[in-house]
């Protein structure tokens, strides 16, 4: 009888385990095939080995057998073979998880989506299904316009949702069968969202894990056989326990299942490029055998496409712990130059510069030390929150003061910006227009979760000002949903608030333009760098063809005019010398 086969280039093992023979006498026998595929420089060689796993020592006439199987096996091994990694299943191991043909990712979001479409094209075997109760977004997903905005998706989702011709079939499918696609998997990726809390203990810390929760539920209630369930959102640390705890009580008898922590470190607008091409995948898994099996089953669909040094397995909780650290580690490093840029501000010093000089120390680094008008995005602050949250329910009240901090500074930084805006506009801006510049939380993407610009229109709404409002990607209605639900009186801004359909709209007898999200059309520096005769490669080619031309700017608005630039995207020069005021983040005009 054959359990479980599996035979793609590039894996070490599989197992053809036989089941067990009945028993013979008092002795029992198991037999299984391993067929292991070693890499060679030159490609691939693929050798089968009998394993037979005997209750006890045997005597004739087993031994006979043995005798005349061992020397059978060893002329069908090629002696030059290197010792492959030692990562055959053992059949216990082959029963409990076989091989992996269909994967279930809970969740059609930011996540969930990219990294199926990742998966299903590096793995045309294996059928990966996205499942999620929203219909509108399964219908996006179904369609030519996907339900959000990155770049290099569509080319990625598309081969596999729809087959090529002659070359492929389709293996990535998106479904609101949330039943049948768990049903179906051996592997399930949970990639639901997990924001803070809003409601009873924890409130505004915590993170909320009642969508995670229902997604067990529901494969406590509908698995039939054992399965991988993968954590793939960030979630905090030993929530395996809990959703251990819930498959228990909810799963039917018999049915296993292992839990693997396996976080996503994809960021928004580069998500294809970091699924692509990941620093690390990071695998948790307990140390049991079951859990070191499922882990090397996970890595195993990875390996399709990442190369194997960078397919890390650790421990479960560190995993866990190890996503909430990440995003912590690189929030903290824009808390740390925002605040250093504030005093940039103050003592005439320029933080564009301040950044790249300690950069260039590696062991610091250049990334993610870039000035703003504070981080947005639907994780940095909600992680934040909930690792603090975490140190104090451990009683560590200093370590959650410290994280606490990085999220203060940056409320403190989107409120300093504003106060500047106020201050440089005679400190009133009753009847004065602001065009907005940008609304996502960062260029090439839609996603407007905790942007910088919610917090920032807010505040200018309640000085008085008008708003008119243009973002390349984000959707008015998105616009309209995220101030109105934010501010406190909806009903009396809703006629200073305009959005609008081009920069050159938003400016119109305007008297500031405040940057808000860096789109590379917003900025001049490819143009002012061609313009010195700095040598231009193509991709500043193509920003400066996006660019916007300033100069019809300087036509449309009202004078003085002003450029607050909460991104340091504009080359302040070339806009001086039409005429603009130009204020940068970390940046000081007078000094
Ligand atoms: P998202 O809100 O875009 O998507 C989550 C989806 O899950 C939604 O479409 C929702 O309808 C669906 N869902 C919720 N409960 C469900 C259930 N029980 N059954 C079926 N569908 C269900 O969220 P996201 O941005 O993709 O983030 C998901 C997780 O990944 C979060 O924990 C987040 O912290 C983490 N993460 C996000 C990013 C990112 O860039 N957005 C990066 C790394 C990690
Ligand atoms: C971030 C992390 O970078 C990802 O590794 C992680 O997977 C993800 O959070 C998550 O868990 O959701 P993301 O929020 O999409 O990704 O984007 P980032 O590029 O990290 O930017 C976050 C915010 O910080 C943006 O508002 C961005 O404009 C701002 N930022 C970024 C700065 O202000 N300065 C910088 O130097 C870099």
């Amino acid at each position: 009888m054959v359990e479980d086969a599996d035979s793609r280039p590039g894996e070490y093992e599989c197992g053809w385990s036989l089941g067990a023979c009945p028993r013979l006498a008092d002795i029992s026998f198991e037999i299984s095939i391993a067929l292991c595929t070693y890499r060679y420089p030159s490609g691939f060689h693929s050798d089968y080995f009998v394993i037979i796993q005997l209750s006890r020592l045997v005597e004739p006439p087993f031994t006979f057998f043995l005798n005349y199987l061992i020397p059978f096996m060893s002329t069908h091994t090629r002696q030059d073979a290197p010792i492959p990694a030692p990562s055959y299943r053992s059949s216990n191991e082959s029963k409990l998880f076989g091989r992996i043909t269909k994967i279930c990712c809970v969740g059609a979001g930011y996540v969930g989506g990219p990294t199926s479409a990742v998966m299903a094209n590096a793995n045309p075997n294996i059928q990966v299904t996205v499942v999620d109760y929203d219909s509108k977004r399964i219908a996006a997903w179904q369609s030519d316009e996907l339900p959000i905005y990155e770049p290099g998706l569509m080319e990625m989702v598309k081969p596999s949702r729809d087959g090529i011709p002659n070359k492929r079939a389709p293996n990535l499918f998106f479904s609101t069968d949330v039943d049948r696609g768990i049903a179906e998997a051996e592997l399930i990726l949970l990639s639901v969202n997990t924001p803070t809390k809003t409601l009873g203990q924890g409130a505004g810390h915590a993170s909320e894990l009642s969508y995670l929760e229902s997604a067990v539920r529901k494969i406590g209630a509908v698995a039939t056989d054992n399965k991988i369930i993968v954590e793939k959102s960030t979630v905090p640390c030993r929530a395996a326990d809990t959703l251990r705890d819930v498959l228990r009580a909810t799963s039917k008898p018999g049915v296993e299942f292992e839990i693997l922590s396996n976080p996503e470190f994809l960021a928004e607008g580069t998500a294809i490029q970091n699924l692509s091409n990941p620093d690390r995948v990071l695998i948790g898994s307990l140390k049991t055998p079951q859990g070191l099996a499922a882990a090397r089953a996970l890595a195993q669909i990875y390996s399709a496409w990442v190369s194997a040094e960078r397919i890390i397995t650790i421990n479960l909780f560190s995993s866990e712990l190890a996503k909430l650290a990440a995003n912590a580690l690189l929030a903290q490093r824009i808390s740390s130059v925002n605040a250093l840029g504030a005093m940039c501000e103050a003592v005439g010093a320029d933080i564009d510069e301040v950044s790249y000089a300690v950069g260039l120390d590696k062991r610091i680094g250049s990334r993610m030390l870039k000035a703003s008008v504070g981080f947005g995005g639907s994780c940095f602050r909600k992680d934040i929150l909930s690792l603090a949250y975490i140190a104090e329910s451990l009683n560590l009240f200093e370590v959650a003061a410290y994280w606490r901090s990085v999220v203060d500074i940056n409320e403190y930084q989107k409120d300093r910006f504003t106060r500047r805006i106020v201050r440089c506009l005679y400190n009133s801006l009753s009847n004065k227009t602001l065009a907005i510049l940008g609304f996502a939380y960062k260029k090439d993407t839609g996603d407007t979760r905790e942007s910088a610009a919610i917090t920032v229109v807010n505040n200018l709404l309640a000085e008085g000002a008008n708003v008119r409002i243009y973002d390349p990607q984000v959707k008015e209605s998105q616009i309209r949903y995220d101030i109105e639900s934010s501010n406190p009186h909806p009903q009396s801004i809703k006629d200073r608030l305009v959005v609008c359909s081009s920069t050159y709209d938003a400016c119109t007898d305007a008297d500031a333009v405040v940057i808000l999200t860096e789109w590379d059309e917003f900025s001049n520096k490819s143009s002012s760098a061609h313009a010195r005769g700095d040598l231009v490669c193509s991709g500043d080619m193509d920003a400066m063809r996006k660019e916007i031309s300033w100069k019809r700017i300087s036509q449309v608005m009202r004078r003085p005019m002003y450029v607050f630039d909460g991104r340091n995207v504009v080359d302040p020069v070339p806009l001086e010398a039409l005429g603009f005021r130009y204020e940068g983040v970390g940046k000081s005009r007078d000094l």
